[in-house]
């Protein structure tokens, strides 16, 4: 790894509104994970639907259809297979497209599989493109051609596989292949949660862990969790160590409040990035247009973490704006950080007001 790059994981490893795992933090999350559709809180739709295509496939006793899951990190997809798997009795192969390098890496794997197992492909769309094609045969007709030999002299040989089911996870559904795409029987958009639900999973969560929460304690997590479970575990994690170090071990809105602020995470959810970056556009630049380069030289940071790490969310809130010309602070940014929204800035957003 170069010097750059663990400086780009070390800081996302350190950061507490990260919404990929951090560290460790995989085996912890093992605990907190639902088990089945019925303990899975949100996504309605994905899970009305699902349960429908688990139900039929169990009807017919048949392996159900190959399932995508789609979404940004931390909002299900893993516990969603680990959930096919178990609602259907089935055995989970787990794997992932880098480490599927090879055709034959996959078809050692597709070899080994029994009726009726669930197949789980991690972040598919880095598959490697023989692997892929493979899988396009493997998907389709349970079947596919394994190569022995190189040039005039290879051969190919068929190879049976009994019938699976395969569910791939992907955080980029845009990246994936139509014909792998169109294979997949089923594809579920996993959306980010409402405080609502957020507030249940934190809920949930302190109960397993044994944590003591106040509704008002919970209900400030949840709504800082930037509509992410995975955040929302990590910051009743960092909130119960503060309760228990710094107060009774009960965690009421005052101590999540406290905590919170020790954490530098705000009540959007925002962080101290997050925050460097608004406030520099706002108060150097005049709210922009300004490129992502110079603001990143500004925040001292490197481009690409402003741009990959603190940019969508404040897109997604509504307080930063990607324009041709550069960044623009849209007046929810103004007033996040408590400024007057200057009436040429305003304009930008609202042109009926320039009269
Ligand atoms: N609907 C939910 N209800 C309760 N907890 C949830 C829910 N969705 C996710 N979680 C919790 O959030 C954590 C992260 O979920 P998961 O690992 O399934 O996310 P993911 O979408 O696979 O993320 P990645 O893209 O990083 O692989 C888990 O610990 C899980 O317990
Ligand atoms: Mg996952």
């Amino acid at each position: 790894m170069d010097p750059l790059e663990a400086a780009e994981t070390e800081y996302l490893a350190t950061r507490v509104v990260e919404a990929e795992a951090t560290g460790d933090e995989r085996a912890l999350e093992a605990a907190l994970r639902p088990r089945t559709l019925d303990e899975v809180v949100g996504q309605e739709r994905v899970r009305e639907q699902l349960a429908l295509v688990l139900e039929a496939a169990r009807g017919r006793g048949r392996a159900p259809d190959h399932v995508l899951l789609s979404g940004p990190p931390g909002l299900g997809k893993t516990t969603l297979a680990m959930i096919i798997a178990a609602e259907m009795g089935s055995p989970l192969r787990l794997t992932s497209g880098p480490a599927i390098t090879h055709a034959g890496d996959l078809a050692a794997i597709l070899s080994g599989m029994n009726e009726g197992d669930v197949l789980f492909v991690d972040e598919i769309h880095r598959m490697s493109r023989p692997a892929e094609e493979m899988l396009y045969m493997a998907m389709e007709d349970f079947r596919v051609d394994v190569v022995i030999g190189k040039g005039p002299g290879a051969t190919a040989i068929p190879l049976e596989i009994p019938p699976f089911t395969l569910v791939g996870a992907t955080t980029r559904a845009g990246l994936l292949p139509g014909p792998l795409r169109d294979r997949f029987g089923f594809t579920g958009h996993l959306e980010f949660y409402e405080p609502r639900e957020l507030d249940l999973i934190v809920n949930r969560s302190a109960g397993l862990l044994d944590v003591a929460l106040t509704d008002d304690g919970s209900a400030e997590i949840a709504s800082r969790s930037r509509g992410t479970p995975r955040i929302a575990n990590r910051l009743l994690r960092r909130v119960r160590d503060y309760a228990q170090v710094r107060a009774d071990g009960v965690i009421t809105l005052d101590v999540a409040r406290r905590a919170l602020e020790l954490y530098e995470v705000d009540e959007s959810g925002l962080d101290r990035l997050d925050r460097g970056v608004l406030d520099v556009l706002c108060r150097r630049f005049g709210g922009g247009p300004v490129g992502v380069s110079t603001l990143a030289v500004a925040v001292g940071e490197e481009r690409e973490t402003v741009e990959e790490v603190a940019e969508p969310f404040l897109v997604r809130s509504g307080l930063l704006a990607r324009t041709p010309r550069g960044r623009v602070a849209t007046p929810a940014a103004w007033r996040h950080l408590g400024l007057a929204v200057p009436r040429q800035q305003q304009v930008l957003f609202d042109p009926d007001d320039s009269v």
